[in-house]
């Protein structure tokens, strides 16, 4: 008889951004005249660039030509994607970082899930909480983990808060952790590391032998000179991190799909006779063989990004949702509550009013004021009593969404 992987049978039924869509459509069903305005899931709404535009037409053009026609691609990207990907946005930094060492990819969701595929089951593995739930789930799904408690924290996982209390940086494990996931700046709380933050972190990585994985799919809202936007600018980095980036939000493609993943070529976990393995090759192997690339019209379109009228566009697009960021800051603070984030980071992390819960405030939100936002305990129990709110929208959706809010929450 077949069986299932029973290890999804511990997760929620739901994925957090289906449930709040789900909710969302219920009420819409029932509402039918309700004009919603949705600031929930971090989807951007603004056109591709044009440059992109212009290179994806091209290069369909050329897929319609015998002679330049293209076929199967390399399954780690086109090598003038990855030479532009490194010059730019890593030598350019001071960081060293091969183009070999750049793995293109249809998107960070997938590479920050299949990178598990290359390490063993019994690593002890710390996410902070709240943290982007595609880390939990992917190590559920995978039987890293026993089952959730009652507040939805699984057995295994070394979780580590970040909460006002502690200015949204995560302390470093009292224990000793393999597996470290960072995400700055971070998805859900908007809260960036500084250098010394991701020092403190790569000394701890390498006095531990632990491998971290950074999320960095948000550095271009970066406006802070001192932030570092790769771990790469921390000395001794190499030893101890993978990078995931993202064109997703940075440059409008989170339908069009196109990221990477860095792996440098010195980095190594062990064996289960004790030998040093090269995390590149198995990350290689794993690509050449589960994976076939990202289309050639896609990583045309992402290499686009990097020539000057696409560096300015993809820079308009970033400035135009971070202006949307500061409005929601200023009308949410102007409204009496009290806001987090969305200065370096196209989320807003808000404090729930009247100690409302975070599902509490989101019914309340929906039902009043038709504004979609996240509840922060879908992001972990230490999210609780926290909403996210994104900045990815039209102006005038945003603006409309602040009115309604702060006439209703106004003291
Ligand atoms: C979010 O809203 O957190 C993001 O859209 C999720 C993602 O990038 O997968």
């Amino acid at each position: 008889m077949a069986t299932v992987n029973d290890n999804y049978l511990k997760l929620k039924a739901g994925y957090l951004f289906p449930e709040i869509a789900r909710r969302v459509n219920a009420f819409a069903e029932a509402n039918p005249d309700a004009k919603i305005i949705r600031l929930g899931i971090g989807d951007v709404t603004e056109p591709l660039p044009e440059a992109c535009r212009t290179a994806m037409i091209d290069a369909v053009a050329e897929m319609g030509d015998r002679s330049t026609f293209k076929g199967y691609g390399p399954e780690q990207g086109y090598s003038w994607l990855r030479e532009k990907i490194a010059a730019r946005d890593f030598q350019a930094l001071g960081c060293e970082v091969d183009a070999s060492e750049i793995f293109i990819s249809d998107g960070s969701k997938c590479d920050t899930g299949n990178i598990l595929d290359i390490f063993g089951n019994d690593n002890t593995i710390a996410v902070t909480d709240p943290v982007y739930p595609v880390y939990v789930d992917t190590n559920v799904m995978a039987g890293h983990t026993g089952v959730a408690n009652d507040k939805g924290e699984f057995e295994g996982l070394v979780y580590l808060p970040i909460t006002a209390e502690n200015n949204f940086t995560a302390s470093l494990p009292t224990e000793k952790v393999d597996l470290i996931y960072l995400c700055f700046p971070n998805n859900p709380t908007g809260a960036v590391a500084s250098k010394e933050h991701l020092k403190a972190w790569v000394d701890y990585a390498l006095a531990n032998n632990s491998i971290i994985f950074f999320d960095a799919a948000y550095e271009a809202f970066i406006t802070d000179a001192d932030i570092p936007h790769s771990i790469y600018e921390i000395e001794g980095a190499r030893q101890c991190a993978i990078e995931f980036r993202s064109f997703s939000k940075t440059a409008g493609f989170t339908g069009t799909r196109c990221a990477f993943t860095v792996v440098p070529k010195n980095l190594t976990a062990k064996a289960a006779d004790g030998s040093d393995v090269e995390l590149w090759k198995l990350w290689n192997r794993r690509q050449s063989t589960k994976f076939n690339g990202v289309s050639y019209i896609v990583q045309r379109a992402a290499e686009a990004v990097y020539s000057p009228e696409g560096d300015a566009q993809v820079k308009a697009l970033v400035n135009f949702y971070m202006e949307n960021a500061k409005i929601i800051r200023e009308k949410l603070t102007d409204a009496g509550l009290s806001v987090y984030g969305g200065v370096n980071a196209p989320y807003v992390w808000v404090k729930t009013p009247s100690g409302l819960s975070s599902w509490d405030f989101f019914d309340k939100l929906l039902h009043t004021v038709n504004v979609v936002g996240t509840p922060g305990s879908g992001f972990g129990a230490a999210g609780e009593g926290y909403f996210r709110i994104s900045a990815f929208n039209s102006r005038e959706n945003v603006e409309e969404a602040m009115r309604r809010i702060v006439d209703k929450f106004k003291v």
